[in-house]
């Protein structure tokens, strides 16, 4: 027998089964809940509220625990490469050589976009963010793949679009940059590996050789993987939410990019860095600061630090940190703003507010350090977010297809007018 969990309302009893993870996460199946007691759930935020069971990702908040399909983020970050971390997402398992080999292979093939995308590119002034051309760009796929928009697309062809999606996300991640700057594009290099496939794109001018920087590579490679995915966060549940309706691979994706712009979210690294650079300009006084982000009358909140699972140590952000001082001092580039981010955190981490409230350094607070180092302007940080977040998204809605889950539709409870008749305009 099943455990159960008794809801109690108006004296009468109500029993729901309780399921449980295999990480013993535990959840009351409330599904016939509004049948039985014509009640609903009110859950602002969806703090507490499960919307699907998943195989891909798993957190632990309260531990700063992360796995991406039962490996730990740690030993991804250290040993694996990107793509590989892709493949494992998406597919469910570690690639065997041939596999990967055969991935590595089709994502070269399709790394070209196609040049009419060059005239939805031109049609963007140059000062336009980068994430709304890179959300235009990811969903004019639709229109040079409609094969694409099919419901019952076969196997193949859906794989055909995820293979296409990786493939040119960093075409277009680059054009775009390209775009801003006024300057030509880059086209793909099939014998450079993924990241430094990306660097040259984004960086290599006609006037000079463009030499890859290991380092540099190796530096977005991990990057990369710990931005790969992270359960249901607010871009993922979009995706999920918009493929919930059949709509497309790049539909979806395309939503999940505007989702990620919010400076609440992914838009938070861009955020961190132009508030470290204000701190910096305003004197470094990081007490000053640490006092705005704790006055409930001053709008500043700490960018980068919080986060609505993680009550400890978010794991990436540590790795982040400690990859700060190595990949500076491999490049020999040295960042004034990250000794204020680091006082800032010991700042905020000895302060009752921070401490009672359990917020911790994410993701983004240290993230932005190294993508400066490597060269990449602020405005394009929140587009390497989304260039990590590919894999997690592209399998997320992969499974939500494969499971065949229902249409999202959340309920809400009424708090507008009650009953009134129309009255002609001249009687008002
Ligand atoms: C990402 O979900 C994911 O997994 C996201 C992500 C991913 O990989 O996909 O991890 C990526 O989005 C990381 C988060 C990046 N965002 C930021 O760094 C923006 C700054 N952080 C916050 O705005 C906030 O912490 C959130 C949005 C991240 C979480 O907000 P919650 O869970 O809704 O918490 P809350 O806003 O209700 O805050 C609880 C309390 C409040 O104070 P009280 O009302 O209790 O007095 O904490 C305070 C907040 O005012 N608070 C902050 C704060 N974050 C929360 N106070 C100052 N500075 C902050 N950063």
């Amino acid at each position: 027998m099943s455990k159960q969990a008794e809801i109690i309302i108006e004296g009468k009893s109500y029993q729901f089964p309780v399921i449980e993870g295999t990480e013993n996460e535990k959840a009351i199946d409330i599904s016939k809940l509004r049948d039985l007691t014509g009640h609903i759930t009110y859950d602002i935020g969806y703090k507490n509220t499960g919307v699907t069971k998943s195989a891909i990702t798993y957190l632990d908040g309260e531990e700063g625990i992360l796995k991406y399909r039962g490996y730990p983020i740690e030993q991804l970050a250290e040993k694996s490469s990107f793509l590989e971390v892709a493949y494992l997402l998406i597919y469910g398992k570690l690639p065997t050589a041939e596999q990967f080999k055969n991935f590595d292979t089709s994502i070269d093939r399709h790394s070209m976009i196609h040049e009419d995308v060059k005239k939805i590119l031109d049609g963007f002034p140059s000062y336009a963010h980068p994430m709304g051309v890179l959300s235009s760009l990811v969903c004019s796929l639709t229109a040079f793949y409609p094969e694409s928009l099919d419901p019952n697309q076969t196997e193949e062809q859906v794989d055909n679009s995820i293979i296409r999606l990786i493939a040119k996300m960093p075409t277009m991640v680059a054009w775009a940059y390209k775009k801003s700057k006024g300057r030509p594009v880059n086209y793909p290099i099939n014998d450079l590996d993924y990241c430094s496939n990306f660097l040259h794109m984004m960086f290599a001018n006609p006037t000079e050789k463009y030499i890859v920087d290991p380092v540099v590579s190796a530096a977005l490679n991990t990057l990369l993987i710990l931005h790969a995915d992270h359960e249901q966060n607010c871009s993922t549940s979009t995706v999920r939410i918009v493929g919930s309706s059949q709509a497309s691979l790049f539909g979806s994706v395309s939503a999940g990019i505007n989702a990620l712009w919010g400076p609440l979210h992914g838009g938070a690294n861009q955020e961190v860095i132009e508030m470290l650079d204000a701190i910096k300009a305003d004197g470094g006084d990081v007490q000053k600061w640490v006092a705005k982000a704790k006055d409930k009358n001053d709008p500043f909140r700490l960018m980068g630090f919080g986060h609505r699972v993680y009550k400890n140590f978010d794991p990436r952000a540590r790795i982040i940190k400690k990859a700060c001082d190595d990949i500076l001092g491999k490049l020999g580039v040295s960042d004034p703003v990250l000794d204020i981010a680091k006082e800032l955190e010991h700042a905020a981490l000895t302060d009752q507010y921070f401490v009672e409230r359990k917020l911790y350094p994410n993701v983004d607070f240290y993230s932005g350090i190294i993508y400066r180092a490597l060269g990449i302007p602020v405005n394009m940080f929140t587009v390497m977010f989304a260039l990590g977040r590919l894999p997690g998204w592209i399998a997320q809605w992969k499974e939500l297809r494969e499971n065949k889950e229902p249409i999202g539709r959340p309920r809400q409870i009424y708090t507008g007018e009650t009953d009134r008749d129309y009255v002609e305009m001249n009687k008002r």
